[in-house]
């Protein structure tokens, strides 16, 4: 190595080679990706591409039926082990976190909303009651809800689908994780309330260095929220770029499949072009991206009505 190498910067996010499949069908197939530091990737692809079995691969979600195999998935270096649940359960929430899916499901309906918050904290034992408390009121903050005294004192169904998502949002920011996956963070909400939430989940991952996984079926949202665009089809990526690039020159058919289906992209594109530049990279990050790996068509997972 001579000195005008610049270091490799492990990213805060890496996945090498990921595989997911149920009895025989391969549903994730082979997948690799980086994600670093203050940077937002989206992983966007259609209904049962494969998105959300991504995430619960990489969070040890998965159900037990699941066949999981993988070259490494690491967060800032370390190996985790989604078959080892005691390791598991020590990065989620503080090291790696998630906002689900499904708002209505997820939050428990029995306690309230500072409680369910709090509860990260509690399970890794971190801080006195006290620091517990301020910690909470700072993610609820950031997660853009300013009354946390009345807000924190609610159950989940006396709030809105809006408050609702950004309490999940809270819940995921508390532990002050490296790296956050957001499964379709708005797709519940109204396109106003979808903005609002957006733009507090960018300023509290922005403020924070967090590097941000952003699933999503809507290209739309990718081109105007992540830095680098994944485009996931049939569990494989087949393209991997920069946002701007993959929304106005798509290489894979697929892609340019989608962007024609997506008119609103573009001019979300063209004003992001005509903005000052933005960052691409986390800090110092050179791009260290693993080589794509696709397994043989025979190998794919089945498809209903076969796309
Ligand atoms: N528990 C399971 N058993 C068998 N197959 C499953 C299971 N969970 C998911 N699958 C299959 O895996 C594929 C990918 O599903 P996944 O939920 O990851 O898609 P997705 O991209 O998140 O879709 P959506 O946009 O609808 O959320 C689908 O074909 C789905 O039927
Ligand atoms: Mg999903």
């Amino acid at each position: 190595m001579t000195a005008l190498t610049p270091p490799a910067v492990e990213p805060a996010l890496l996945v090498e080679s990921l595989t997911v499949g149920y009895d025989g069908d391969v549903v994730v197939s082979g997948i690799s990706f980086s994600v670093q530091r203050g940077e937002v990737v989206a992983l966007v692809g259609e209904s049962g591409s494969g998105k959300s079995t991504t995430a619960h691969a990489i969070l040890g979600l998965l159900p037990p039926d699941a066949r999981v195999a993988a070259r490494a998935v690491r967060v800032d270096g370390d190996e985790l082990s989604p078959d080892d649940d005691e390791r598991m359960r020590a990065f989620r929430g503080v090291r790696l976190a998630y906002v689900p899916q499904d708002p209505g499901t997820s939050l428990d309906p029995v306690r309230r909303v500072r409680d369910q918050v709090a509860e990260v904290l509690r399970v890794h034992g971190i801080g006195t009651r006290a620091d517990r408390r301020d910690r909470v009121d700072d993610a609820l903050r950031a997660a853009g809800i300013d009354d946390v005294e009345g807000i924190g004192r609610r159950f989940p169904h006396e709030l809105s689908g809006g408050l609702q998502q950004r309490v999940l949002i809270a819940q995921a920011l508390v532990g002050d994780p490296g790296v956050l996956i957001a499964d379709e963070p708005t797709s519940a909400l109204d396109v106003t309330v979808q903005k609002a939430v957006l733009d507090a989940l960018a300023a509290a991952t922005r403020e924070r260095g967090v590097a941000v996984l952003l699933i999503t079926h809507d290209l739309a949202m990718a081109a105007e929220r992540a830095d680098r665009v994944l485009v996931l089809r049939d569990g494989s990526i087949v393209e991997d770029g920069e946002a701007t690039r993959v929304l106005t020159r798509p290489e894979h058919a697929y892609t340019r499949e989608l962007v024609a289906a997506t008119p609103a992209a573009i001019p979300v594109v063209a004003s992001r072009q005509a903005r000052a530049p933005r960052r691409h990279r986390g800090v110092g990050g050179r791009e260290r991206r693993a080589p794509l790996e696709v397994f043989p068509r025979s190998r794919r997972p089945r498809r209903d009505g076969g796309r």
